[in-house]
């Protein structure tokens, strides 16, 4: 399909891709992602009119990281979606060079979305606005223009992604920004009404020296007293077993002092994801959870993911609930994704054997497994297409996750690791989709997402270990395709 070129035929691309749709190997089937164009942040994330919303950065005319739009789909069981439509376009002087990230406010029968307005000046200069746009029942979206001009003195035009929390029936908006020596920050502004915002200050916190910016801050309660500071810091040194992408996005815990701007005693920056392909997470509540939804992609490396010469990029995470135990934060899929499940395709409990080898048609599954790792040294678990692979390999001694994709010819590759503690049991539940893996292991503790272009169709699971071992559980479904109607 060529790139469209105005906003008509963007609508006749949508109908067309929708009405016939041909399925490429690597077109996953239950990741929200763009018939065409590039796709990165989740935005304005909500449940208003009793669906929930979910915005998105979307280049529509192209692969490239330009000409940003809020895209939308809705849903009410994240199996039926509506088609994407054109939420925001860059067509005024405070956004003419990208609707940028920002979030939802469900407040007096409207939705109110905040989003930086970028501008880019004549030598590539930029600006940056804080605006607001407000989301009717009857889905027309009116902007209302800039709200915060341009960032306070001592920060750069580095200044985006509003996030607005609510404490005390105050609102507080956070922002990611980059000081004038080059440290990434985050702002918090204050508002009675949601509609004029004055600043209290920068976030008071432990890490003075920890990137060059801060993208797309968010606060949330987790419990009585602590706060998550969730965000995506860029600059931070590659370590063996932390930060071993390009850039960040984690978390760290406190407790937030709202009148002295200050998140005390909180502990130290953990990562949200140990894959490869995760970034800019946006966290809303419903019904007391906190659920999140992040960016399958890494900014600055366009050139490890070949979809582009299929005129396509990228997609989004499940949403995934966020609990508060043992000082972190577990992840799990929301449980509307149980509702993916086809049909069952393995149920087996107390397994003993060395190897297990199951070849599979479709790369639509979702596989839950639990391995007794007390008495072995490692095991493997291989996700095989013809010559190629992934390779997961436990270190029960070292209590060391790999996960290796060197092993593919196409895309990115590499390796990353990560300390995983488990007593006796190694869980993963993994969902595969065809160009899009999440691996939750004991019971959301890590996460691993990635993507993985195989040259082949199917799938090949085997496990190997280096002695006998129980496999205690090993559920297989065949996952169904969300549907865009
Ligand atoms: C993060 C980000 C945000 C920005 C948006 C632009 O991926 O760089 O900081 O608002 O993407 O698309």
């Amino acid at each position: 399909m060529p790139n469209p070129k105005s906003y008509q035929e963007i609508n006749q691309n949508l109908n067309n891709y929708y009405s016939n749709k041909e399925m490429s190997i690597w077109r996953n089937n239950f990741h929200i992602e763009m018939p065409f164009g590039l796709i990165n942040d989740p935005n304005g994330l909500s449940y208003y009119d009793n669906k929930f919303h979910i915005f998105y950065q979307w280049n529509p005319f192209g692969c490239e990281h330009k000409t940003k739009h809020w895209g939308l789909v809705t849903t009410t069981n994240f199996i039926n979606f509506t088609k994407p439509q054109m939420a925001l376009k860059p067509q005024d002087w405070f956004d003419r060079n990208g609707c940028y990230s920002g979030c939802g406010l469900v407040k007096d029968n409207e939705l109110k979305l905040y989003y930086t307005g970028n501008v880019k000046g004549p030598n590539g200069e930029r600006e940056s606005y804080q605006c607001l746009a407000i989301y009717r029942k009857d889905g027309i979206i009116e902007k209302h223009g800039v709200i915060i001009d341009k960032q306070p003195n001592g920060y750069t035009a580095h200044f985006r992604d509003p996030y607005v929390f609510i404490e005390d029936d105050t609102y507080y908006m956070i922002l990611g920004v980059q000081s004038e020596d080059l440290k990434g920050r985050a702002l918090i502004y204050e508002s009675i009404d949601s509609v004029k915002w004055n600043l209290l200050g920068e976030l008071k916190t432990d890490m003075k020296d920890f990137g060059y910016m801060w993208e797309c801050p968010n606060i949330i309660r987790i419990s009585k007293g602590k706060h998550a500071f969730i965000f995506s810091p860029q600059g931070l040194e590659k370590e063996e077993l932390k930060n071993q992408n390009l850039y960040q996005s984690g978390y760290v815990i406190g407790e937030l002092d709202i009148e002295s701007v200050e998140l005390k005693n909180h502990s130290r920056f953990k990562e949200l994801d140990m894959g490869f392909d995760f970034y800019a997470p946006q966290i809303f509540k419903h019904n007391g959870e906190n659920i999140m939804i992040g960016w399958i992609g890494m900014p600055d490396r366009d050139s490890e993911y070949p979809t582009y010469e299929h005129g396509w990029m990228y997609s989004l995470t499940m949403p995934r609930v966020l609990e508060y135990k043992n000082n972190v934060l577990y992840q799990k899929p929301i449980n509307e994704m149980r509702n993916l499940r086809e049909n069952e395709l393995i149920n087996i409990k107390g397994l003993i054997l060395n190897n297990y080898n199951l070849a599979l048609e479709s790369r639509s599954v979702e596989i839950m497994i639990s391995i007794e790792v007390e008495d072995i040294e490692s095991t493997e678990v291989k996700f095989k297409f013809n010559d190629e692979y992934i390779l997961i390999t436990y270190d029960n001694k070292r209590q060391l996750c790999t996960v290796d994709r060197s092993n593919m010819n196409i895309g990115g590759k590499g390796i990353r690791k990560f300390k995983l503690n488990s007593s006796k049991e190694l869980k993963m539940n993994v969902f595969i989709d065809n160009s899009v893996m999440e691996i939750y292991y004991q019971d959301g503790l890590e996460v691993t997402t990635l993507t993985y272009y195989p040259k082949s169709e199917g799938l090949e699971l085997q496990i190997r270990n280096d002695s006998k071992i129980t496999i205690n559980e090993l559920n297989m479904w065949n996952l169904r395709s969300v549907k865009y109607e």
